[in-house]
């Protein structure tokens, strides 16, 4: 097991262990045990509790009362709907301020327990325990959490740290080819900004470039590597600025567009991820037609999207229009006009303002 710190730089001074490695079962009974908690809620859904009942019920064995709260499967169901439940849950546990949440799922799972920890009681712990590659990498780590309104995508929600995150790389064994895919857009998201994130730089654009999909895939030791890679990326940019003040605002890269697509196809055509993709496609023709970025790395980057099947179009019945109106909902928006970030140099990004929505527009019809 390989373990990290995320130390928060805040008058609170939060921090919290990552461990990243294979059958942490025990580590995690371990850690319940060590806690000053009576009880906890899990929080799952219904396909990972078909799954992993087994390890789940594992949770038993510990000193703690364990109940369990478990939703429908999918990022539908991220509202304020499956919210109530996991609070009537704990309330029907009668979990109190010492007690825990454990959110053992992907995105979804880890986004809306962490929001409902954040607010039960003014906030009580919870643990991470990420099931999914996109959720290892990137949404158990750095304390966003959230749900999605009718307006849009995770509009709701809170800066709110977990205890501890439990990636077990087994797990990801289960996990189906496309949400595979899905955390690799993630994943190459952090190739496009490494060098903004301003740790040491590894070149992990040439690594994920050398590493085909196939490998990564089947050999565990490269995906923990980049597990970890990932989250010691995200890890820098969120001890810098937790709230997004500015710097972490670069973790969005793909976002902007991504999340408008995710609304106007109803979560339902597009996983996080893809969206994700086809957003950081949106963002390298932005970036090109306003000569941000050479045509080389425009090529480059284009290459590395389509060796991990990240190229994905949008369908024909959704106007550009739509997803430019829906623009307007992102978290970036500032005094009316859309931010976003963008490529300006290799594995380099900036945050633009300004830009004319007929060239958006434009790009938004390239995406078909
Ligand atoms: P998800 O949570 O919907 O999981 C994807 C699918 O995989 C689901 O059907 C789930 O049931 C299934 N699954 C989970 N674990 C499995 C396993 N081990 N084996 C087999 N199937 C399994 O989606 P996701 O991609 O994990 O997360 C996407 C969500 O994460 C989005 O809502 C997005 O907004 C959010 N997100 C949040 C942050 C953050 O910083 N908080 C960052 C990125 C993404
Ligand atoms: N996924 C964006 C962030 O954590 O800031």
């Amino acid at each position: 097991m390989k373990t990290f710190n995320v130390d928060i730089q805040t008058i609170e001074n939060k921090n919290y262990p990552i461990h990243i490695g294979e059958n942490l079962k025990q580590n995690i009974i371990e850690f319940l045990n060590d806690m000053p908690t009576k009880k906890a809620v899990v929080v799952t859904n219904e396909t990972i509790f078909e799954l992993y009942e087994n390890y789940l019920q594992a949770f038993n064995e510990t000193n703690l009362k364990i109940e369990f709260c478990i939703l429908p499967d999918g990022e539908i169901y991220k509202t304020q709907a499956s919210l109530d439940r996991i609070l009537t849950c704990a309330f029907e546990a009668k979990l109190e301020r010492n007690d825990l949440f454990i959110a053992f799922g992907g995105g979804v799972i880890g986004d809306i327990t962490g929001f409902a920890a954040a607010i039960y009681l003014r906030g009580i712990n919870f643990l991470q325990v990420p099931t999914t590659l996109l959720a290892q990498v990137d949404s158990s780590v750095g304390g966003k959490v959230a749900i999605n309104t009718a307006y849009g995508k995770n509009l709701l929600g809170a800066f709110y740290q977990p205890k501890a995150v439990f990636s077990d790389l087994n797990f990801l064994k289960t996990l189906p080819k496309r949400e595979i895919l899905t955390g690799f857009s993630e994943i190459v998201k952090y190739s496009f900004i490494e060098k903004t994130c301003a740790i040491a730089f590894s070149d992990f654009a040439k690594f994920l470039f050398e590493n085909s999909l196939d490998n990564l895939k089947t050999n565990l030791n490269i995906v923990a590597q980049t597990v970890y890679r990932c989250c010691e990326l995200k890890a820098a940019v969120v001890n810098q600025d937790e709230k997004e003040m500015g710097l972490r605002a670069i973790l969005n890269f793909g976002h902007t567009i991504g999340h408008a697509v995710e609304k106007t196809t109803n979560y339902a055509l597009f996983t996080h991820g893809e969206a994700v993709a086809i957003g950081m496609r949106a963002a390298f023709l932005l970036a090109l037609k306003l000569n941000k970025i050479s045509v080389e790395y425009f090529d480059f980057a284009q290459k590395l999207l389509k060796s991990y099947d990240l190229d994905f179009k949008l369908p024909k019945d959704i106007p550009a229009e739509k997803i430019l109106e829906a623009l307007i909902y992102d978290k970036k928006v500032k005094n009316g006009q859309v931010r976003f970030v963008l490529p300006v140099d290799y594995a380099t990004v900036e945050i633009c303002s300004n830009i004319d929505e007929t060239i958006v527009l434009a790009v938004i019809k390239e995406l078909y």
